[in-house]
């Protein structure tokens, strides 16, 4: 299954009141990130574990650790930011590959600006994250991306998702898994979510 709307009661409360219209900036920003960690819970899951000899109080001990190289987080720019410190509060030493795309709102093409991504991708497990997966235009870019850098495991966290955006990237990235707070209803004519959030980058950073 490649889609994982997650039913944690307080992801359905939190995400309840970010559809608010008068919530604050603050409070908006401040549920993102809370999302973003509880999503980020579910999506790490199955994360590989590997065995390691440790010196404890009482001598020798077995402990486990996340196998392999350190994950990377890759937060679309700008909305993506919103995201980020939810997700480093569980996995503090993930290294941030950073990549910028801005959709133009009259073709609802993702045109990149940025590509700032960490080295030895092909050994590390990529967290994409971004509050809105919508026409699937941006989200298909940045994997394409990080697949044309050697990224073998992707997953993505979205707070919201589109039916259309979710086909898409099924289609062009079967082997991605999708996270989200909520499979909403449909876009509307401006590429927009419905119900949704509006517009996730000027309420994170009070540009709206
Ligand atoms: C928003 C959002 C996604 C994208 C989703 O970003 O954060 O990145 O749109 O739309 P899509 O699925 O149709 O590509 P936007 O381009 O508005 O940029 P911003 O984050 O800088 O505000
Ligand atoms: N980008 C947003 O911020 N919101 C949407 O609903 C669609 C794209």
């Amino acid at each position: 299954m490649a889609i994982h709307e997650i039913q944690h009661p307080l992801i359905r409360h939190k995400l309840g009141l970010m559809r608010r219209a008068d919530l604050s900036t603050k409070n908006f920003r401040e549920m993102s990130q809370e999302i973003a960690a509880l999503l980020t819970y579910e999506a790490t899951k199955d994360l590989p574990l590997e065995s390691t000899t440790i010196e404890g109080w009482c001598g020798e001990v077995n402990v486990e650790k996340i196998a392999g190289k350190k994950v990377t987080v890759v937060p679309i720019l700008r909305a993506g930011i919103g995201m980020l410190d939810g997700v480093l509060s569980l996995i503090p030493g993930a290294k941030v590959s950073v990549i910028g795309i801005a959709r133009n709102e009259e073709t609802f093409e993702a045109q990149t600006y940025l590509e700032r991504l960490v080295g030895e991708l092909d050994q590390r497990f990529a967290l994409i994250i971004d509050p809105m997966l919508a026409t699937g235009g941006s989200m298909v870019a940045t994997i394409d991306l990080l697949k044309k850098a050697g990224c073998k495991t992707i997953r993505a966290l979205v707070l919201v998702a589109a039916p259309e955006g979710i086909r898409t990237v099924q289609n062009a990235h079967p082997d991605v898994e999708i996270y989200t707070a909520s499979i909403d209803s449909h876009l509307d004519e401006n590429g927009y979510i419905v119900p949704g959030l509006g517009d996730a980058g000027d309420r994170i950073f009070g540009t709206r």
